[in-house]
């Protein structure tokens, strides 16, 4: 208490990202490779180790905790950790970022644990562009999903959709009404480059934010807004309507600047900026020190200084992160 958390550029870190896993029901282009290989279970972090470290972040100021995967529905037990981080004091913002096929199942017992705010990604509203996208998924899982979450009451649901050009970026206009129609909100998302993906040419599927923006304009009246939910996304209001756009624009609009946080992959790796390798090995301190937090949080505010100031992605150029978006959480 009293020490919160702040990087050597004064920014005040208030939202931890938790990858719970690697693993994935799903396949998408943009994502994986084709043929992955999963971490062995030896090397993830416990849901124990996880709940400790959803509290030692809650202790040093943070107040919103977001798990991510991969899809963090996979993991056996997970409903458990939700349990652990719902009961956190401190934190106002339990959230979810999933791929939805397996809302149908927990949406309701996530609603209990005290899950505030689910995002869901979807990409397109074509079965057979779903199918493209996802190499093996089924749309109607995701779709069920939406309902679900819709049924059982979440409010402020947030669809994601990464645009890739001569994929989906002729469907924007679509999602936006489907987002209108189910009341929910939306962001687009440019691709970042992160892994290599042999089949994918990630310059040539690039489309830009300020593209949407002016594909969305030709249909409705787009009011920028003042508000933000402490993630990337920029977002405008359309007028009459409660769905919010949102644009997550690392190539056309750089957000480095006001970043709020810090990610622990499903291996326990706290990585200071999603574009870059700075990081501190958590999980070696948590499993040395099994019952003493303090040495965790040490170890957390030692890493602020590790923090950089933004990531350098180009994708015009070789990746410079190795690592794949499905361990590193997004
Ligand atoms: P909200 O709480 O709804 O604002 O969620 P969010 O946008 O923070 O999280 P979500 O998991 O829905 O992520 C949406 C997209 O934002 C994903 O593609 C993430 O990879 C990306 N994203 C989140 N944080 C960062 C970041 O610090 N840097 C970059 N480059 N992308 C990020
Ligand atoms: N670039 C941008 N967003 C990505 N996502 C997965 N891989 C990438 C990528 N390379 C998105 C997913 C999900 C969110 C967590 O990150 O679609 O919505
Ligand atoms: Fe799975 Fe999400 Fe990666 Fe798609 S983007 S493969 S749904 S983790």
């Amino acid at each position: 208490a009293g020490r919160g958390l702040v990087d050597r550029f004064g920014r005040r870190i208030t939202y931890a990202r938790l990858s719970v896993t690697d693993r994935c029901d799903l396949r998408c282009v943009y994502c994986m490779s084709e043929q992955m290989t999963f971490l062995p279970r030896s090397q993830l972090l416990t849901l124990e180790e996880m709940a400790r470290l959803g509290r030692c972040f809650s202790e040093l100021g943070v107040s919103k905790l977001r798990v991510t995967g991969g899809e963090p529905l996979v993991r056996p037990n997970v409903l458990w950790l939700f349990e652990r981080l719902g009961e956190l004091a401190g934190i106002r913002d339990l959230t979810l970022t999933t791929n939805g096929t397996l809302l149908g199942r927990y949406a309701k017992s996530l609603k209990d644990a005290g899950v505030t705010r689910v995002n869901i990604s979807l990409d397109t509203l074509s079965p057979d562009r779903f199918r493209r996208i996802t190499r093996v998924g089924r749309i109607e899982r995701t779709l069920a999903g939406i309902d679900a979450a819709l049924r059982v009451g979440f409010r402020r649901i947030k669809l994601n959709a990464v645009v890739l050009k001569n994929r989906n970026h002729d469907e924007v206009v679509e999602l936006v009404r489907f987002a209108i129609a189910r009341g929910v909100d939306i962001s687009f998302i440019e691709e970042m480059p992160l892994g290599v993906i042999g089949e994918h040419d990630r310059a040539e599927a690039y489309y830009s934010s300020d593209a949407i923006r002016r594909d969305l304009a030709e249909h409705f009246d787009l009011v920028p807004s003042i508000d933000r939910t402490g993630g990337p996304s920029h977002y405008y209001n359309i007028a009459g309507e409660e769905t919010r756009v949102g644009f997550i624009s690392p190539h056309g609009h750089n957000f480095c600047g006001d970043c709020n946080r810090v990610r622990v992959t499903a291996q326990g790796r706290l990585l200071l900026c999603l574009g870059q390798e700075h990081s501190a090995d958590l999980r070696r301190v948590l499993r040395a020190h099994p019952t003493d937090d303090e040495r965790a949080r040490q170890a957390i505010l030692a890493a602020m200084a590790l923090k950089p100031r933004g990531h350098e992605f180009d994708l015009g150029a070789e990746p410079v992160v190795f690592r794949y978006m499905n361990s590193t959480g997004g």
